[in-house]
């Protein structure tokens, strides 16, 4: 489905969603699983264990084409496709180090961090692409520091992780692209075993890999999408909280005036653009009735968080950019027992970013007309390639 307007969902979701909330969609290999619109019902297919989140299941859905070729020859399934209590095993390993609290301690960093590369960007000459000067070196910097990956590859693995994130790449470029993050991150995990850090691939390698409860392949394959579901998503966000505060003034002044907004402004701005914008994919294990449509157990399921967080029976006006909306029941990281790991940390980020560009940059404007801005319309994680600013 196309959108019609770079900010808005596809109109076909939103009439799906009024007409038939629970719809048949042909996939690109024929298949024919069900989308999910309604707000209420997604919650039901990801909160639910009658639903199950692995693709190793009968009926799982392949959103992409290229998909097929991220299945790991070796079998290893990343945990997010994983259904509990498998998949709990290794959540569990990793939630110490996102959890709030853990979080909390790191703004100090955060901050440091978003102001060095913000006062890098003003050193130089307007205009400036906000994405490639602010927007992704901030989230690239944390998750790298956080997971004991070296920064100044950072060239590499955002090229790397471009290309799996490309609805449009083919089979061989994203088998490439894989292979060459696999190699990266197998040496660095050999390295950390030999010689860890103060990092958490070091702290997995020694504490659970030396000792078993890991093989290399699984860490290899958690650090993988740590890295980057890490910094594309977070990346993305902040572009797009930024240019929709800049084509909405009334809005950022509420923010500028009133700073204390910032962190409800992010639920509404991480609602409005839902950047997770392909679907999650779901298959049912038992029969499982919505309204007058029952899915059947072994068909698949695709849950369109765009369609559900614009659902005009919990949103009014969802279409209205409104930072002081009460947005916290906004789906934009998922729900149930895959609801994003890395939610505190991505919330952290965009509240301190916004903050600190409002605060110190109260000049900034675009630097183009909006037609003029590449949106990210062929990627998984929706977003701007460029966004030029000046100031
Ligand atoms: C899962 C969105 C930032 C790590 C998810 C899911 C969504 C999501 C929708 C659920 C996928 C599913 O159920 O199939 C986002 C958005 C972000 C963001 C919108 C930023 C604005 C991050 C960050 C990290 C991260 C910064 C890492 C540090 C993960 C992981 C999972 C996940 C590991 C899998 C959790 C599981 O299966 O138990 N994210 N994410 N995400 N996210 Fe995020």
């Amino acid at each position: 489905m196309q959108r019609s307007r770079p900010l808005d969902p596809p109109t076909e979701l939103a009439e799906i969603r009024s007409e038939r909330p629970v719809s048949r969609v042909t996939l690109w290999d024929g298949t024919q699983p069900w989308l999910v619109t309604r707000l209420e019902d997604a919650r039901v297919v990801l909160g639910d264990r009658r639903f199950s989140a692995d693709l190793r299941t009968p009926g799982f859905p392949m959103v992409l084409r290229a998909q097929q070729a991220l299945r790991r020859p070796d079998d290893v399934v990343p945990f997010i496709r994983m259904d509990p209590p498998e998949h709990g095993v290794f959540r569990r390993m990793l939630t110490r180090d996102f959890m709030i609290k853990r979080v909390n301690a790191l703004r100090p960093k955060i901050q440091e961090i978003v102001d060095g590369f913000l006062d890098e960007m003003l050193a130089k000459p307007a205009p400036a692409d906000l994405v490639a000067e602010f927007a992704l070196p901030v989230p690239s910097l944390v998750i790298a520091l956080l997971l004991g990956v070296p920064y100044e590859d950072h060239g590499f693995f955002q090229s790397r992780s471009n290309v799996l994130l490309n609805l449009e790449s083919t089979a061989e470029d994203v088998q490439g692209a894989r292979a060459a993050l696999d190699a990266y991150l197998g040496d660095l995990v050999d390295r950390r075993l030999r010689e860890p850090g103060d990092d958490l691939i070091s702290r997995l390698a020694v504490e659970r890999l030396a000792t078993g409860e890991l093989s290399r392949e699984q860490l290899v394959s958690m650090s993988f999408l740590l890295l980057i579901a890490g910094h594309e998503t977070t990346a993305n966000m902040t572009a797009l909280s930024i240019l929709s505060l800049l084509q909405n003034p009334d809005q950022l002044a509420v923010l500028r005036d009133d700073p204390t907004l910032i962190p409800g402004a992010v639920e509404e701005l991480l609602r409005f653009h839902t950047i997770v914008h392909i679907g999650l994919p779901r298959v049912a294990l038992e029969d499982v009735t919505f309204g007058d449509v029952t899915i059947s157990a072994g068909e698949g399921v695709i849950v369109s968080l765009p369609a559900a967080n614009r659902d005009e029976e919990q949103f009014a006006d969802p279409d209205q950019l409104d930072v002081t909306r009460e947005a916290r029941r906004q789906i934009a990281f998922g729900f149930g027992v895959h609801q994003c790991l890395g939610q505190p940390l991505a919330r952290a980020e965009l509240q301190i970013a916004v903050e600190t560009v409002l605060r110190r940059v109260p000049t900034l404007r675009l630097a183009v007309p909006t037609e003029e801005i590449p949106f990210r319309t062929a990627m998984a994680i929706y977003g701007v390639h460029q966004l030029p600013v000046t100031w």
